[in-house]
């Protein structure tokens, strides 16, 4: 079988995808500098699927050592490249970190796929590059217009989806498939692994499981004065589950030479749109426990809906985020439950 890089693979989304991809029989090689992440997510990944990931400690700024990762790893087929920088906030404050991080880390990989023979990438993207689409365009498909970025870091996705473009069309050799992803919440049904916020969590979910776990006094709900059924904004929650699942068929699909364009788009998520408050009282619902809230003034750069159009995902990929929300929210209340000790 053949063997996948996964930079960022000890992250949130790369872990998942980590074991599908080796439930799958793919060997997997990490590469991920621990910036973000817990070298024991490998021992999460390892309980559940039987199987130690390989593992390297590399930054992937650091273009001579992973120049060498390369020569030791002579069997790469395919990088599935997550390893960024992702604190919308943070890169509003340190813009040139995430330029560094988010580009460099890019250029480096497609610049060694050349040298290394490697033809096959999957970027991590996000539905950030369609800012707030207009009505006609909403529930968003890949068609919908890019829209100038509100924060440096969604500024690195579109670039990062420029340069493999720009990439891809100068060389016929890469191939590449670009993911756009709507929200991703949840974890592992096991509870071995899941998101790990650092600090005070900026995402909805992680923010009300804390709470729910008696971390945070309450949650902060930003806005319910938006042009939505009950005023808060609505978002696309995607199982992060069925996302990694969407990863191994965008490999497969490379692997086997069925991609019909040299880059391909998909847009990742339900086609289910949910408010801030929905996701709340359903949390509520399901867990069982209250979740202390109040309505607060709304977060700056906020876009107030959007939702996906998954149908090209649906159909080219054929593949579907189905598991019910339900169970989404009760994975995520499981594992914060795992990590607090709470039975
Ligand atoms: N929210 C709250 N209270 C909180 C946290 C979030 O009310 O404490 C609300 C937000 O205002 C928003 C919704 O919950 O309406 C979702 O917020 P998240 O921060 O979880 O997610 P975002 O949609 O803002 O951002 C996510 C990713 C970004 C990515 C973006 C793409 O975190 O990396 O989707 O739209 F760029």
């Amino acid at each position: 079988m053949a063997r996948i890089l996964v930079t960022g693979g000890t992250g949130y989304i790369g872990s998942h995808t980590v074991v599908c991809l080796m439930e799958q029989g793919y060997d997997v090689v990490i590469v991920d500098n621990l910036s973000n992440s817990n070298v024991e997510v490998l021992d999460g990944i390892e309980k559940i699927v039987g199987r130690r990931p390989d593992f390297e400690n590399i930054d992937c700024l650091d273009f001579t050592n992973m120049d060498r990762l390369f020569d030791r790893y002579t069997d790469i087929e395919a990088i599935i490249h997550f390893a960024a920088s992702k604190a919308v906030g943070e890169s509003v404050e340190k813009p040139l970190l995430y330029y560094r991080n988010n580009i460099v880390s890019l250029v480096n990989l497609l610049e060694l796929m050349s040298k290394h023979s490697v033809h096959h990438i999957v970027f991590s993207s996000s539905c950030t590059v369609y800012g707030q689409p207009d009505a006609q365009h909403l529930p968003v498909d890949e068609t919908a217009p890019i829209q100038k970025a509100l924060s440096p870091y969604g500024n690195t996705k579109q670039i990062n989806e420029e340069i493999i473009q720009d990439t891809c069309h100068a060389n016929e050799h890469i191939h590449a498939t670009i993911l756009r992803y709507f929200n991703p919440i949840g974890a592992h049904p096991s509870a071995e692994i899941g998101e790990l916020p650092n600090g005070v969590p900026n995402n909805l979910l992680p923010f009300v499981t804390q709470t729910a776990a008696g971390l945070r006094e309450k949650l902060r709900v930003f806005g319910d004065d938006y042009n939505t059924p009950d005023g808060s904004c609505i978002r696309d929650y995607i199982y992060v589950l069925d996302l990694a699942k969407a990863h191994v068929k965008a490999v497969e699909r490379m692997l086997s030479g069925k991609a019909e364009e040299q880059v391909e788009i998909f847009n990742l998520g339900t086609g289910r749109g949910l408010s801030v408050l929905e996701i709340l009282r359903t949390f509520i619902k399901v867990s069982g426990v209250n979740v202390p809230y109040e309505i607060v003034g709304r977060r700056e750069g906020d876009i107030e809906q959007v939702w996906a159009k998954p149908d090209r995902a649906n159909k080219v990929l054929g593949w579907k985020a189905d598991t019910p929300v339900e169970d989404v929210l009760l994975s995520a209340w499981k594992w914060e439950k795992h990590l607090r000790g709470i039975k």
